[in-house]
């Protein structure tokens, strides 16, 4: 079979490698892709826009690509799995009623309320002043959210009611465009935060192995945040007692509860938690796609071929599937980035060594590069997701830094310390 990935970040690159891993998939074409998928073998690129519904469905439809997974949030959001359906391909990928749960954290909070999700209390604002008073009533520390997809940047955790007054004001003098024209202001979570990625087909959901990334871009976890510094999967934070407890207070109802809106959820859900110090899977949020960088580090993993997966879950069939199949031990993703990073950052340099670092035992994922003639440059703030695997989070990270080592392009930052919490 053939199939389709929508997206060009380090996620497709390795949503088309997973694919590829089974000879049942001969071809994959990625829209529009990047220099990692235009290189990898049995792939290619197609330059299209993602809002160009008709004519991704134009193409799949004439070319029989019969599986399509969508990589990003915004197409979800915008309907494209609506689009495609009804074009009659097979979408791996929620449908714009259920991409809400990422799309609106308003709609997302009511959900879970409804739901009985534990998860942080919070207060929706459409105005300043009451959000003001609100904030001043409730003190400091305080979360206040811009509603709408604002690319990881419309959150701030607020230490002082100052910080927390500046955040309001910025989201409702339209810093954020409508995405902040609604703030959630929520209580402060306190704990560790995991991510549990799940399977669904609606009816029946099956959680992958829980990871955790590093959001900050400063080692220690210290900066400003970013879309993510590394990744390591299975977190032991999520312990199996934990595990069974997200899969009962967070998976289940959740389905169960998209299916009392009417809405058939097909996909990906994934739920941003905060383990509290009792041990309790409060939902940060949910996002309706795969992580980045945690599916680098997680699909490798996976030993059951990724496109059975996704077509039992289409075809609402996996409550009838095996379990999934894992490889045993660890693995760790190291994001390359360029300097500057997640302000203003360089593009455009050639990049050195990925041939050598491939040939290590670590995968080599491109996030923000394209193909230039015979070279790989730089095109965008995350350029490489480079994924160690081992018999322990040691080894799997020791062999992701021995990649990364390999590498080389001007301006080029990482962390040295991805998964210094599961190092002991
Ligand atoms: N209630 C909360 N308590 C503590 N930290 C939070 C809370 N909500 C969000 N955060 C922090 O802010 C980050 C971003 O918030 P999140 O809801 O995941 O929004 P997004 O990913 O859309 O930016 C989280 O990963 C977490 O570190
Ligand atoms: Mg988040």
């Amino acid at each position: 079979m053939k199939a389709l990935v929508i997206g060009n970040g380090g996620r497709e690159h390795t949503l088309a490698w997973c694919l590829l891993q089974s000879a049942d998939v001969t071809e994959v074409v990625c829209i529009p892709g990047n220099g990692g998928t235009a290189t990898l073998p049995q792939c290619r690129n197609l330059a299209m826009t993602l809002d160009d519904f008709q004519g991704i469905a134009r193409f799949a439809l004439v070319n029989n690509f019969t599986l399509v997974v969508v990589g990003p949030e915004q197409p979800l959001a915008a309907g494209i799995t609506d689009y495609l359906q009804g074009q009659g391909l097979k979408v791996f990928g929620p449908n714009q009623a259920g991409a809400q749960i990422e799309a609106s954290k308003a709609w997302s909070k009511a959900f879970m309320v409804e739901a009985g999700i534990p998860t942080a209390r919070a207060e929706v604002f459409t105005d300043l002043n009451p959000a003001l008073a609100y904030v001043e009533q409730r003190g400091t520390p305080i979360v206040i959210k811009a509603d709408g997809l604002a690319a990881g940047k419309g959150v701030t955790v607020a230490t002082t009611l100052n910080d927390a007054i500046q955040a309001l004001k910025a989201a409702f003098s339209g810093k954020f465009g409508v995405a902040g024209q609604t703030v959630v202001v929520e209580d402060v979570l306190l704990g560790q935060e995991a991510s549990v990625l799940a399977v669904t087909d609606g009816t029946t959901i099956r959680p992958l192995l829980p990871a955790q990334d590093h959001k900050a871009i400063g080692e220690g976890d210290t900066g400003p945040n970013t879309g993510g510094m590394g990744a390591y999967a299975p977190t032991p934070v999520v312990t199996p007692e934990i595990m069974t407890q997200v899969q009962r207070q967070v998976l289940e109802p959740a389905i169960a509860t998209l299916g009392h809106r009417g809405i058939h959820y097909c996909g990906i859900l994934y739920a941003g938690l905060m383990i509290s110090p009792e041990g309790v899977p409060n939902v940060v949020e949910f996002n309706c796609r795969f992580g980045d960088p945690e599916t680098q580090a997680v699909l490798p993993l996976l030993e059951t071929p990724l496109h059975q997966v996704m077509l039992a879950c289409i075809e609402g069939r996996l409550a009838d599937f095996p379990p999934l199949q894992w490889k045993p031990g660890a693995a760790a993703c190291v994001v390359v980035a360029a300097e500057g990073y997640p302000d203003k950052y360089p593009k455009g340099m050639e990049i050195f060594g990925l041939a050598e670092a491939a040939a290590t035992d670590a995968l080599v994922f491109q996030a923000g590069t394209r193909r230039q003639g015979n070279a790989i440059v730089s095109d965008g703030g995350r350029v490489l997701g480079v994924t160690g695997l081992g018999d322990s989070f040691k080894a799997a990270i020791a062999n992701a830094y021995t990649a990364v080592d390999h590498i080389c392009f001007e301006n080029m930052y990482y962390r040295r310390d991805i998964g210094y919490r599961v190092m002991g």
